[in-house]
């Protein structure tokens, strides 16, 4: 992976760049945006197991939050607290009571990472449902995720508590979205903007139980862009990935309720259109899978389950519309039904160390024979996959990956 020095601001009018430009000439898109406020929420904490925000999405009393405020237009404030998005209080996080939180059937590994997503849309503003790829989102809405490690994710609520390493931030210009990394200080209720990243040494028990020493990445701002740009009608654009509609297809708990998320937007009337959502198929549940098991997985639960998993892993870079990984034409996307165009016997196209010794991405049968399966385990610079983002391989999201290539149907890739 390649650095890349922060490009300087262009002109107003230059705000979007054609996808045919090296990527290391990429531009800071300047979008028109909103300076944006809204009524005072009432404090709530927002523990850790749980995801109750106890909050609305309404007009909570003025307890102590100031207003959300982000403009998108220009660089955001120095520290998280003057967004009013989030604070610590004796280590623990707390979101602005106005944030709705969610979580995803399938998240992205990042080195055992604990995550925290929430989303806030202007008042008097609506998300537009998308069948495919994320949910529109209305400019000024909000999207954060903070990363969390607990000592022992056996037991995230033990001792003190998880310690809160980073909280991603997002916020919707007139045309793409804005990315802002914020670290939290090792002391004290605050995060401060970090654009040039830093590396953490962070050591925690798995929820396996195994002992564990990552070399946790917090990326550089341009970094953020390697995986949420995106192709769009031939042009570079900063998105989301995570708010799809499959992957909010769960339970997450309200005020003490549970209830599906969607539905649950849906009651805030913050997505007012939306199909029967008995006739939406959830992606598959990463939880789901950790309690059945990898071995007791078979047939199409087995297949969706590890597309579902090389989708959310990968397909940000690896598909049609993937800035980052379009030179090796290896789709990852879960609606690519050409196995040749997810590895199925296809030999490495791209310009990294080739084959490390292996012929093909994905072989049938023989995950030691795939390419793909290589890269998934190493930690090796230049051959791990992703190539950003963790420095410990994810031993759940191996084994099924190798299970799922196991069980393809055999193909003679040399025929
Ligand atoms: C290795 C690829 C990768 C990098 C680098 C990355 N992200 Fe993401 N990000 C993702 C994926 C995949 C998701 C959705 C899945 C999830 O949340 O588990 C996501 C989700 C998010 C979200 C929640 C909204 C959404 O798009 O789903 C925010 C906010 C976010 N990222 C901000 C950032 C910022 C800011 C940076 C840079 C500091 C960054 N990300 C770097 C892959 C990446
Ligand atoms: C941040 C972007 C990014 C992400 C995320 C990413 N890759 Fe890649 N990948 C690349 C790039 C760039 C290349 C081409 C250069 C190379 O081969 O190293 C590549 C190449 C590959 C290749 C060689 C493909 C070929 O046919 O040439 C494989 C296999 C691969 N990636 C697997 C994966 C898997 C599996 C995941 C998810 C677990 C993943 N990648 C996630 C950027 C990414």
């Amino acid at each position: 992976m390649t650095t890349r020095a922060l490009p300087p601001e262009t002109p107003a009018g230059a705000d979007r760049v054609p996808l045919l430009v090296p990527v290391s000439s990429r531009v800071l898109r300047k979008a028109q945006g909103v300076a944006l406020c809204i009524a005072l929420g009432a404090a709530l904490s927002f523990g850790v197991g749980g995801c109750d925000s106890g909050a609305d999405g309404g007009d909570g009393a003025a307890t102590g939050w100031p207003a959300i405020a982000l403009d998108p237009t220009v660089t955001p404030p120095q520290k998280l607290s003057a967004t009013g998005l989030a604070r610590r209080v004796q280590g623990a996080l707390q979101l602005h009571p106005d944030l709705v939180p969610y979580d995803l059937t399938m998240p992205l590994f990042s080195d055992y990472a604990e995550k925290r997503r929430a989303l806030w849309v202007p008042k008097g503003k609506v998300i537009t449902w998308r069948d495919d790829g994320p949910l529109e989102f209305p400019e000024g809405s909000i999207l954060v995720k903070s990363f969390l490690f607990s000592e022992d994710m056996r037991d995230p609520g033990a001792g003190a508590g998880p310690r809160v390493i980073e909280t991603r931030v997002m916020v919707k210009g007139a045309t793409d979205w804005k990315a802002w990394p914020y670290i939290w200080d090792a002391e004290g209720g605050d995060a401060t903007l970090a654009v040039n990243g830093a590396v953490k040494e962070i050591a925690f028990v798995d929820p396996a139980g195994t002992s564990r020493v990552a070399n946790y990445l917090i990326p550089q701002r341009n970094q953020c862009l390697d995986c949420h740009d995106q192709g769009v009608d031939g042009e570079q654009v900063t998105g989301i990935i995570g708010p799809r509609a499959r992957y909010l297809h769960r339970d997450g708990v309200y005020g003490g309720k549970t209830i599906n998320q969607l539905q649950h937007l849906h009651d805030l009337g913050l997505l007012p259109a939306m199909p029967a959502l008995t006739t939406l198929k959830p992606a598959t549940s990463l939880d789901e899978v950790r309690k059945v098991g990898v071995p007791n997985l078979h047939g199409p639960a087995l297949e969706s389950a590890a597309r579902d998993y090389l989708e959310v892993n990968c397909a940000h870079c690896h598909s049609a519309k993937g800035v980052e990984g379009r030179t090796s034409q290896l789709f990852l996307d879960a609606k690519n039904d050409n196995p040749f165009l997810y590895g199925v016997c296809k030999a490495p196209s791209s310009a990294g160390k080739g084959g490390f010794g292996r012929q093909y991405d994905v072989v049938p049968g023989h995950p030691d024979k795939s390419i793909l399966v290589y890269r998934l385990e190493t930690a090796e610079l230049g051959a791990m996959m992703p190539d950003i983002g963790r420095s410990l391989p994810d031993t759940l999201g191996i084994a099924l990956v190798r299970k799922w290539i196991e069980a393809l149907p055999p193909v003679n890739c040399d025929r």
